[in-house]
């Protein structure tokens, strides 16, 4: 497990904390690895019935971009830990209810598709600049994204890459609920109870049955995207962007 994720554990509960507050939660191959065995570890454990994904003041500013800059070391074709991480998330058979608050970047939105339940805060800065780092969309969100909230507004926000406050977010169904900052976390643990305390079997097999009718869709996205984003990583545009944030 790395430092900068935790884990709590409140009855039925498996709460997986992001907790490198010092760089808004940014996600390096460390973190995505320890929330993946998290995952694994709770899919087996017949005492866990539902995941929290929390972080602190913020989610996550998305993926590490020294890892993005340092991609250029590995083969394009090696999956990395994102994707493995990805992968767990996509076959979890249990509830995620995720908290979010401040900023949720990047994957730290696109993840979101893959939980059960969002309570974001009212003030949470949701958003997906991929075209702003020159590179595309991944999760599989470019097909669950226009599907969750119309491709009006997914066309806009993938292309553009403008933030989404919580509120907005709720109010397109990409949020469960949005609620008031100091509630987000109070609110998604009483949610995560209640799914703990109905029939395990019942619940995981309706979770099966909501995704099963989009999960050969995914699965296609997911890959395509993963090449797309495995090239644009390793363009010199992108690259440049990367030095200069890195530069800041
Ligand atoms: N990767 C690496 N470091 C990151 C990071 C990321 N994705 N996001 C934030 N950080 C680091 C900053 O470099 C800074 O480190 P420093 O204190 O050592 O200089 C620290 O976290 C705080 O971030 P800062 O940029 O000072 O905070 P802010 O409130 O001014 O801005 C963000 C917050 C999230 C808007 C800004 O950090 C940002 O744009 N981050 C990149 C988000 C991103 O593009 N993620 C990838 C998506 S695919």
């Amino acid at each position: 497990m790395s430092e900068h994720v935790l884990t709590e554990r409140h009855d039925a509960v498996l709460t997986i904390r992001l907790n490198r507050a010092d760089k808004k939660n940014a996600l390096t191959r460390a973190m995505y690895n320890a929330m993946g065995e998290a995952l694994s570890l709770a899919a087996v454990d017949d005492s866990v019935r539902v995941v929290m994904l929390a972080g602190g003041t913020d989610f996550t500013a998305g993926n590490d971009i020294k890892d993005f800059a340092a991609v250029g070391d590995r083969p394009a074709t090696e999956p990395g830990a994102a994707f493995n991480f990805l992968e767990n998330i996509v076959g979890f058979p249990k509830p995620v209810v995720a908290a979010v608050r401040g900023y949720a970047v990047g994957i730290g939105t696109t993840m979101l598709l893959h939980c059960d339940v969002v309570v974001a805060s009212e003030t949470a800065r949701l958003q997906m600049p991929f075209t702003k780092l020159a590179l595309v969309p991944e999760a599989g969100s470019s097909v669950l994204l226009p599907a969750r909230v119309g491709p009006a507004r997914a066309n806009w926000w993938f292309l553009s890459g403008s933030p989404i406050s919580g509120a907005e977010a709720a109010a397109a169904g990409l949020a469960s609920r949005a609620v008031p900052d100091d509630e987000v976390e109070p609110v998604a643990m009483e949610m995560a109870r209640t799914l703990a305390a109905l029939p395990p079997g019942a619940v995981a097999e309706t979770k099966r049955l909501i995704k099963a009718p989009h999960a050969a869709m995914v699965a296609e996205a997911m890959a395509a995207e993963r090449v797309s984003f495995a090239a644009q990583l390793r363009t010199p545009e992108a690259q440049a962007i990367f030095a200069s944030f890195l530069k800041k």
